[in-house]
């Protein structure tokens, strides 16, 4: 009896301990993005992706674009999987509205402030740099 009791308490503690991570995802925890993307943001990913973006890390995100050979901190290549890996959703979409200045990184990673406002169209930008990993 003693044993049954004390599984249930160890099963009942371990499923606390999965509700209380559980708890922190998705909403900010893990860093995972709740955002909601609409067509419309992704076709504004898109135009901003190649207009601001592919100058420097490139049409296929491998940081080679035609301004970053002048770049003393080289733009970040997306296709590497480790990196992917090591940076969550909201530290991408923070790095893209505050630059490389506002997350301790390079400056010379520009900020777009004009983004602050449009949840959405960073979501979809960072939704486009998970999809160029390898
Ligand atoms: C003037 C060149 C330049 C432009 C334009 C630029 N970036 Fe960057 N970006 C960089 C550099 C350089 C780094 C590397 C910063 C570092 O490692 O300290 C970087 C890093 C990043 C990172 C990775 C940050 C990390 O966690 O390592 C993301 C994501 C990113 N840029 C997204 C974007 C997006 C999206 C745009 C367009 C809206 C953009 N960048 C425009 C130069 C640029």
């Amino acid at each position: 009896m003693m044993c049954i009791k004390f599984t249930t308490t160890a099963l009942a503690t371990a499923a606390l301990a999965i509700a209380i991570t559980g708890c922190g995802k998705g909403a900010a925890g893990d860093g995972s993005s709740t955002v909601k993307i609409t067509a419309a943001d992704r076709t504004a990913a898109h135009e901003i992706f190649t207009q601001r973006c592919a100058v420097c890390h490139g049409q296929f995100g491998r940081g080679d674009g035609t301004g970053a050979a002048a770049l003393a901190v080289k733009p970040r290549n997306y296709s590497d999987a480790a990196w992917q890996k090591s940076v969550t959703d909201a530290d991408v979409e923070r790095t893209i509205v505050l630059g490389g200045a506002g997350v301790g990184k390079s400056a010379l990673m520009a900020p777009n402030p004009d983004l602050a406002d449009k949840p959405g169209v960073v979501a979809a930008l960072r939704e486009k740099v998970r999809s160029f990993v390898e």
